[in-house]
């Protein structure tokens, strides 16, 4: 599909250089794989992201909202409509607000995950660490209520802000959110109008008062288990599946099944984690969903278990 033309001269004329069309999704995932968006466009407030949705409903474009693509599998026929990367204000901390114990942190949606814990933990907010090592940004692990064994996003939101198509900007308490395993929804009237989330714009997070340096130590530890054991080094997704449970993580399964090491084409499942898929350099989208698929037909007759992937895929 291409894009309508008046839409399209709008764009050009309101973003100059900062719309690219045709642009190669490959460019902005983690996995750096992936086709051409219709238009890619990078927003720098909340006024000009309000304008254009408006503008894309209007022309009945779609659009879609990335964090850094660190969760995100587009195929090789790319994303049709316009995608959207928050920056400049949409990337701030504010400075906290505090009471005796606590303090209630401003984060905007585009702002990295990783830069937010590093801002907390030197302000002495204790929290955040559950998240160190995840990639992507605030807004990305909000939607998708990122977390590992020691917590996740659901644990220390308190508000989240969203923009929504009809109804503009509109705070949202945790009671009214409904955090789930990997996912979140909402449980309140906004959602009717829409079928899908509403952008995230902002996260409020509540982070009790503590010591800067241990939370520091602390944080320094679980990285380098971290790069210990998942292949960091190599473009990946982070774990490409959901854990069935606990007991049962997604990892172990797919190592039982003897596929670590196992390729197609340039996507590899890590030798060092089962559970990540790396590129190996020349992989396409389609590389990594025939390795996704018999992952899935293997652990499933094997164990009779489905895996659901936790990485999205687009396109
Ligand atoms: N395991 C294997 N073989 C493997 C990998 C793991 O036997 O190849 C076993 C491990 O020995 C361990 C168990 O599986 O007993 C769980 O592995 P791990 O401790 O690595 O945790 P995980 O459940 O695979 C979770 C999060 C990761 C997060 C890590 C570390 C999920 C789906 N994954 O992984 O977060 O980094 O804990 O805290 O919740 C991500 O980085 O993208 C991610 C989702």
């Amino acid at each position: 599909m291409t894009l309508d033309s008046k839409l399209k001269k709008w764009l050009e004329t309101t973003f100059s250089e900062r719309v690219k069309f045709d642009e190669p999704m490959a460019k902005h995932t983690s996995l750096r794989v992936g086709g051409p968006t219709d238009a890619f466009v990078m927003v720098e407030n909340k006024e000009e992201l309000s304008e254009l949705v408006r503008k894309a409903l209007e022309s009945d474009t779609k659009w879609l909202v990335i964090g850094a693509g660190t969760n995100l599998l587009v195929s090789d026929s790319g994303i049709q409509g316009i995608v959207v990367v928050l920056t400049k204000s949409l990337e701030e901390l504010s400075t906290p607000d505090e009471d005796e114990n606590t303090f209630l942190f401003k984060a905007s949606a585009g702002l990295k995950i990783q830069t937010f814990c590093r801002l907390a933990a030197e302000k002495g907010a204790r929290g955040m660490n559950f998240a160190i090592g995840i990639p992507g940004t605030v807004g990305g692990a909000i939607a998708m209520n990122a977390g590992t064994s020691l917590g996740s996003m659901e644990d220390v939101i308190e508000t989240v802000t969203f923009l929504h198509p009809e109804k503009g900007i509109v705070e949202l308490e945790k009671d009214e959110l409904d955090f789930r395993y990997r996912e979140l929804a909402i449980r309140h009237p906004i959602e009717d109008a829409t079928d899908s989330l509403p952008i995230i714009l902002e996260g409020g997070f509540r982070l009790a008062k503590g010591d800067p340096r241990t939370i520091k130590q602390e944080a320094d530890q679980l990285l380098k288990k971290r790069w210990k054991n998942q292949p960091v080094s190599l473009p990946n997704a982070g774990c490409f599946f959901k854990n069935p449970s606990s007991t049962k993580p997604a990892g172990r399964l797919i190592d039982l099944a003897g596929l670590k090491g196992f390729q197609v084409g340039g996507a590899k499942i890590s030798e060092k984690h089962a559970n990540f898929f790396v590129n190996t350099g020349n992989a396409s989208a389609n590389d990594f969903l025939t390795l996704m698929e018999t992952v899935r037909t293997t652990v499933f007759e094997r164990f009779n278990i489905k895996l659901e992937s936790e990485v999205k895929i687009a396109g």
